[in-house]
C-alpha cells in the first residue's frame, strides 16, 4: 500500500528549511503532500493560490511531491487523505515544545494520527518565513534563505509595497 504523509504548514512562504525536509520526507515516504492551511480570516504575506504556485515551481523535480491546500483541522485532513504520518520540521528546543503540544492535540482529536519530526540541519536553524518577512520588509537580502523559484515571488511582493 502506498504510504503517505502529510508536510503541513503556513509556507507563507516556502524557504530553504522546508526544502529540505520536503526533499528527505519523499525519501522515506511514496508520496509527500506538502498541505497549505487555507484560513480565510487571516490574511497573510501570500494568498494561498500563490503559495501553492511557489511549493509547486519548487517541488518540481520530486515526482512524489505534490501540493494541497487545506482548511479546518488537520487530524480530520489527515483521514481524507489516508495519510500514515503527519511531517514537521524541529529547529531546536523552543521548536520542541509547541510542536510536541501540538502532536499531542492531534493525536487526542484522532488517534490515527502519528506525527514525524525531521530535525532541521543546523545551518537551517535560524531560518522562518517570518524572519524572511521581515528582512525583505527592509529591503534586506533574502536570496540565502529561499529556493531560487521563490525569489522572485518575494522580491516583487515587497517591492510593491515599497
Ligand atoms: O507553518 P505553521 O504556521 O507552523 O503551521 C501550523 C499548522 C498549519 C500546521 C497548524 O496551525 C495546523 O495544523 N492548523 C490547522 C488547524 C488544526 O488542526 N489545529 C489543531 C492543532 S494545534
Amino acid at each position: 500500500m502506498e504510504k503517505v504523509c502529510i508536510y503541513p504548514g503556513s509556507f507563507d512562504p516556502l524557504t530553504i528549511g522546508h526544502m529540505d525536509v520536503i526533499h528527505r520526507a519523499s525519501r522515506l515516504f511514496d508520496r509527500v503532500v506538502v498541505a497549505v492551511l487555507h484560513n480565510p480570516a487571516k490574511v497573510g504575506c501570500f494568498p494561498t493560490a500563490r503559495r501553492l504556485e511557489m511549493i509547486r515551481k519548487a517541488c518540481a523535480s520530486m515526482p512524489n511531491v505534490e501540493a494541497d491546500a487545506f482548511s479546518g483541522l488537520l487530524a480530520d485532513y489527515v483521514d481524507r487523505l489516508g495519510a500514515a504520518a503527519v511531517i514537521r520540521g524541529i529547529r531546536g528546543e523552543s521548536d520542541f515544545s509547541s510542536e510536541a503540544m501540538m502532536a499531542q492535540v492531534n493525536r487526542r482529536l484522532n488517534p490515527r494520527v502519528e506525527t514525524i519530526f525531521l530535525l532541521a540541519k543546523p545551518e537551517h536553524a535560524c531560518i522562518s518565513s517570518s524572519m524572511v518577512r521581515e528582512v525583505a520588509s527592509f529591503g534586506g537580502d533574502v536570496s540565502p534563505f529561499l529556493p531560487e523559484e521563490v525569489l522572485p515571488y518575494v522580491t516583487a511582493a515587497f517591492s510593491k509595497k515599497e
